[in-house]
């Protein structure tokens, strides 16, 4: 008897046998995972892994993060052993469907939620567009008005903006100047007619943690939905949907560790709520979503979030402590750099400024050496500064100035080493080639 079909018998009555992915086929799925083979090899994170592979220091984590290679493990897992529809009703079906409970399962216990309120979404984005235009294309909402903070991502302004065709109205409330939204500011800007408010956990570009907690509270005295995005945030620093009282919270797996093109919406039970599909299909999740649920997706957000429950608080201590030493040596005394005003933020995230420098100049500069950003992903290419630091009233000046760090688990000190030398050499450069 081969040994694989041996190890097909051994398994008990009406279970498909599992075979562990072959080196080749870890190396294939590894490589359309990311092109991040790299971070396969780093398995603990104190030692860092750009030391291990060249090129540039990555410092871009509020972008993206290097998959985890226990995720990518299970996602191998799945794919190899795991194929079947999930929502086929026969052997490989279930089998497939139980990955996806165990997926539910973890976000929920990571969420504080329970597993009937976790919806699986391609990511953020979509979490966010259906939470949005889900309420609000809804007959059953409360009113035709929209409030959102000026410093939601793009995705929530856009999907915000998009709903004015409609008949919507929408009200953006601005933060202070520490990037932080007053709830007292949410408070004035509800109406009679107010159906939705979101404003997001933590502000992607300079890391500041809004007061959703009290915010949830004043729009459920008057009895208005409040939704959350919480991508910067899960996976990161503790997150409770209970405890925070969102009806609506919005997370991504590639932002703590997991795969791209998975994230999810948690959708409290206790509104009953109707969210509007914003895909036409089979009904696959019937809290609001259509499509096949990619299992070897979901196999990969579970680990991450078992992750955040093993190494959170370990790494928090170490992303903290590596975030002090670079704001320490970036802005000691003779160096041109500044920290943008900031309320508490998430570990992490520095929003800097260096002025009389495009930081647009400095990142070129510095590219060789330094993968960071000057705001968004999303927004990254384009000319305009920040729109979240313009909004905090940072002038047009400093906000074309400002450069975003974002720290993580994987970092080494000898990454922040490279970064500031980089960041000092590029803004040299820069600022001789300006003079
Ligand atoms: C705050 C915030 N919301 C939403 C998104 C979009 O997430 P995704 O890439 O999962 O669509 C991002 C990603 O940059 C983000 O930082």
């Amino acid at each position: 008897m081969r040994v694989e079909e041996r190890r097909i018998r051994k398994k008990g009555k009406g279970q498909i046998g599992r075979s562990p992915p072959s080196k080749l086929q870890r190396r294939a799925i590894m490589v359309a995972l990311h092109g991040q083979v790299w971070s396969y090899r780093c398995t603990d994170f104190n030692e860092g892994c750009s030391l291990r592979r060249p090129g540039p220091a990555y410092l871009d984590f509020m972008a993206s993060t290097p998959v985890d290679p226990s995720v990518i493990d299970a996602m191998a897992d799945a794919m190899s052993n795991d194929w079947g529809n999930p929502h086929s009703d026969h052997a490989h079906g279930l089998q497939a469907s139980k990955i996806v409970e165990r997926s539910r399962e973890a976000l929920a216990t990571l969420l504080g939620a329970g597993e009937d309120e976790i919806l699986f979404t391609s990511g953020a984005t979509e979490a966010n567009n259906l939470a949005i235009k889900g309420v609000m294309s809804s007959a059953e909402r409360r009113g035709n008005h929209l409030v959102v903070s000026s410093i939601e991502h793009k995705c929530v302004l856009e999907a915000a903006r998009s709903l004015v065709k409609t008949g919507i109205e929408v009200t953006e409330v601005k933060p202070g100047a520490d990037c932080r939204v007053r709830a007292e500011a949410i408070a004035q800007a509800l109406r009679p007619d107010t159906a939705l408010v979101s404003v997001m956990h933590a502000n992607n570009e300079t890391g500041v943690i809004q007061p959703v907690r009290e915010i949830a509270e004043i729009c459920h005295r008057q009895g208005v939905l409040f939704h959350t995005d919480a991508a910067q945030t899960v996976g990161k620093i503790d997150v409770d949907f209970t405890y925070i009282g969102a009806d609506l919270l919005s997370f991504s797996g590639h932002k703590f560790y997991g795969p791209k093109g998975i994230g999810g919406l948690a959708v409290s039970r206790a509104e009953r709520l109707r969210l509007v599909p914003q895909l036409d299909g089979g009904g696959q999740q019937p809290l609001g979503r259509s499509g096949t649920v990619p299992v070897p997706l979901c196999a990969g957000l579970a680990a991450a979030a078992r992750l955040y429950e093993r190494h959170g608080q370990s790494a928090r201590t170490h992303i903290q402590s590596l975030q002090r030493l670079f704001e320490d040596r970036i802005t000691r005394k003779g160096c041109p750099f500044t920290i943008n005003p900031h309320a508490e933020r998430i570990p992490g995230c520095t929003s800097l400024r260096a002025e009389g420098v495009n930081a647009e100049d400095i990142l070129l500069h510095a590219r060789g050496e330094l993968s960071a950003s000057t705001g968004s992903a999303c927004n990254s290419g384009s000319i305009e500064p920040s729109y979240v630091l313009l909004a905090q009233g940072l002038s047009f000046d400093e906000a074309s100035s400002s450069v975003r760090i974002g720290i993580g688990r994987t970092t080494s000190e000898a990454d922040i080493d490279r970064a500031v030398t980089a960041l000092l050499a590029a803004y040299e450069k820069a600022y001789r080639a300006a003079a």
